[in-house]
């Protein structure tokens, strides 16, 4: 049997670097945010047994942390607030607290590595004393309005502090308009960008962040403001919303099971940059799986990533980012 020409692809790809000339786009270093949980005891160094090698940190930590990782290439983190020393409440009052540990690691971070970009996760969850991610009402459903300008008044002090980024991932409708407007008026809009959790899905792969974080609700669960994991309409409605409101970056978290709405972001929002979460619970499986034997970790890291960024994605925020400054 003689191959007909139209059969044969192997030619195109048998050498490493025509391998990586078959991507459309490869991974670098600068495509990486790693995820940072920042505690209000200002030395402490926690490990976090479900979320394996990643920590909570006191703001002091964060120099002998963050360092090594600049020199190697990191070149932006998103902070998580974890005050266990603080009393929380129905508004999530201790969130733009100016000595909470978010607003104290921004301008410590600010001064320390000048060229790291600084992003902030925005929300309550880790503020309320009912662990929600916005205002209730009685009754215990979610108040809109004033949860989407309480998010809004947190994120500006978040810009305000110095952070480059905010990226609100409570899901309230409407946030995104009212945190656009709040940083035009107040002089930030053209500092400080705007990245939307957009389509964030109720998943079951949180939990080792928010054994991290502590944010696990007190009742009930997030499914009226989380989307629904078989939501693809609703997923492109709020893609296409929070473009319309202000957006500057499309988020959609988790990544491996929404890889189809990672590719329908990319085509409903070619215009705009567009970040995937690897959550916590995708990496604590990939992690488990090498341990048990299942698979080599670097192999999963790169193959899982890659995947992420060949459905679309321009940025990766990534519990991996340490290795992959190693291994890129
Ligand atoms: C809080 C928040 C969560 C994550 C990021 N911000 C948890 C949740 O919504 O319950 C998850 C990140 C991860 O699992 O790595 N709003
Ligand atoms: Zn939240």
């Amino acid at each position: 049997m003689t191959l007909d020409i139209s059969s044969v692809l192997q030619g195109g790809y048998n050498h490493p670097l025509s391998r990586q000339w078959q991507s459309r786009r490869g991974l670098d270093k600068s495509m990486l945010m790693y995820p940072i949980f920042v505690t209000d005891d200002p030395t402490s160094r926690v490990e976090i047994p479900s979320l394996p090698g990643q920590c909570r940190w006191g703001v002091d930590r964060l120099e002998g942390f963050l360092g090594p990782l600049v020199q190697k290439g990191l070149r932006s983190v998103i902070l998580f607030g974890v005050p266990l020393n603080c009393e929380k409440d129905g508004r999530g009052t201790p969130a733009d607290d100016p000595q909470g540990p978010v607003i104290l690691a921004i301008k410590k971070l600010r001064a320390l590595f000048p060229a790291l970009f600084i992003a902030t996760d925005v929300c309550l969850c880790e503020y309320t004393s009912h662990g929600h991610c916005g205002l209730l009402h009685e009754d215990g459903t979610i108040d809109s309005t004033p949860s989407a300008l309480r998010i809004a008044e947190v994120a500006l002090e978040y810009a305000r502090a110095g952070a480059h980024c905010v990226a609100p991932s409570d899901m309230m409708d409407g946030r995104i308009k009212a945190i656009k407007r709040v940083l035009i008026d107040n002089g930030l809009g053209n500092r400080c960008l705007l990245m939307s959790y957009s389509a964030k899905f109720a998943s079951g792969l949180y939990g080792p962040f928010r054994d991290a974080a502590g944010s696990a609700p007190s009742f009930g669960d997030r499914k009226c403001y989380q989307l629904p994991p078989g939501a693809k309409g609703l997923a492109r409605r709020a893609i296409q919303r929070d473009v319309t409101e202000g957006a500057d970056i499309i988020m959609v978290k988790p990544s491996l099971p929404y890889l189809d709405i990672l590719a329908d972001a990319a085509q409903l929002a070619p215009d705009y940059p567009l970040a995937a979460y690897h959550v916590s619970g995708e990496y604590a499986m990939i992690v488990a799986g090498a341990r048990a034997g299942v698979y080599d970790l670097r192999v999963m890291a790169f193959e899982t990533t890659e995947s992420i960024v060949r459905a679309g994605a321009t940025l990766i925020l990534s519990y991996f980012t340490p290795q992959f400054l190693d291994w890129l």
